[in-house]
């Protein structure tokens, strides 16, 4: 059972579901792609542009970031180098939800002299874009002025870093079923004043993605299976990652490789939605009220890397990440805090690192572009998990 949304948040889900029948009354079924990039993103009314509190205990759901510094520190550690290396380095994140990567990230580095001269944030949400400057402003104020937000990507080439966490899943995907004679993309219509899934033949891209995904696979997959691929992937990531002319691309989130995502047996994808930190699988409950996500396919994520010119530097789970990125030698000093301080921060890292919370499912690929080995961790660019990509 769901916990019943407030009548001021009805009403703003309702105006959203009128958007949505309104254009498909006009233009017919609606890919489910297009579906979740207006539940997230319509101006004033998706879940990320209204104002609804998202992140943390008050919100919907808890991403690392929001636990506390660990994954800051650990982020640090691993791009320092690189920016100590690189004249007047700029650091570009990507979907910075509340601020709190950027202020404990901007504080990790500057502990390492290796505070970036500008620090950009690309974020689609208005709404986030202020909630942003509001805490980094009571946070950091002292480096306010390095602070720079950005509706698209830089025009200017730079030298640094892109870092994004939980941004990949967060960009809208078509979901498909494979019926007898071939796969079919999942569209939105309106039967008796409701949503209903519908299948459709898929869009000229989405076909194209599907059979690159269909031939990479080493068995077809079966009727009546449903699953998602974001055809747009590797646009985004060239989009994004164009202006870095050397540097690094470090991207975290829950996903898998290939092979794992589309085992036979996942029959109904990995679409989730999330509410008051309950998950659940109906789209189309409260539409703009929810959370919409997918997993990564971290395989796409990493063609799309070399596609765009990077080398594929490191692929972990997010465990073996913070291991190999040196969070041992980080918090090697938890002995000598008084009780309550170790507590926090040991029950802080067990999130992040248990294999029942974040340390799986979670992970974290590194690519980068005329970066020496040496500026890394020394042990973040063994094999990891690459082998299952
Ligand atoms: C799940 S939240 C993660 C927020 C934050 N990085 C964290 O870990 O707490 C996804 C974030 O990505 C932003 N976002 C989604 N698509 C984006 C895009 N194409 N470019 C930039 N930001 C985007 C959302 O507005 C939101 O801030």
């Amino acid at each position: 059972m769901l916990p019943e949304p407030d009548p001021h948040a009805r009403a703003v889900s309702a105006l959203l579901q009128d958007l949505i029948t309104a254009e498909i009354a006009e233009r017919g079924p609606m890919p489910f792609q297009r579906y979740m990039e207006l539940a997230l993103y319509a101006p004033g009314l998706g879940y990320y542009a209204a104002g609804s509190h998202k992140f943390g205990a008050q919100g919907d759901f808890v991403t690392a970031p929001e636990l506390g510094n660990v994954f800051a520190e650990v982020v640090a550690q691993t791009l320092a180098g690189t920016l100590l290396q690189l004249a007047e380095p700029t650091l570009l994140e990507l979907g910075a939800g509340s601020g709190a990567l950027a202020v404990d990230l901007l504080q990790a580095l500057a502990r390492r002299g290796a505070l970036p001269a500008r620090y950009l944030i690309l974020e689609r949400s208005a709404d986030l874009r202020e909630r942003q400057r509001v805490h980094i402003a009571a946070a950091t104020p002292q480096w306010l002025e390095r602070i720079e937000w950005l509706e698209q990507p830089p025009e200017q080439a730079f030298d640094g870093a892109i870092i994004g966490n939980e941004v990949v899943d967060a960009l809208a995907c078509a979901r498909f079923v494979v019926e007898t004679d071939g796969p079919r993309e999942i569209c939105v219509d309106v039967v008796a004043g409701r949503f209903v899934a519908v299948a459709k033949e898929p869009r000229e891209q989405l076909a194209r993605s599907l059979a690159n995904l269909q031939s990479d696979l080493q068995q077809p997959l079966p009727p009546g299976y449903v699953s998602e691929v974001n055809p747009e992937l590797a646009a985004w990531f060239a989009t994004i990652s164009a202006p870095l002319r050397r540097g690094l691309v470090l991207l975290a989130d829950y996903g898998y490789g290939r092979p794992e995502y589309y085992r036979a047996e996942r029959t109904t994808g990995t679409l989730i939605c999330h509410y008051r930190h309950h998950a659940h699988d109906d789209p189309f409950w409260h539409p703009g009220l929810n959370d919409l996500s997918a997993s990564v396919d971290f395989t796409a994520l990493a063609e799309a890397g070399v596609d765009s010119g990077f080398e594929l530097l490191a692929y972990d789970n997010q465990s073996g990440f913070l291991i190999g990125a040196g969070i041992e030698g980080l918090y090697s000093h938890l002995g000598e805090l008084d009780d309550r301080a170790r507590l926090r921060l040991t029950q802080q890292i067990k999130r992040l690192m248990l294999p029942g919370e974040m340390g799986e499912r979670f992970k974290v690929m590194l690519f980068g572009r005329g970066v020496e080995a040496e500026w890394l961790p020394a042990d973040l660019a063994g094999p990891g998990q690459r082998r299952l990509l």
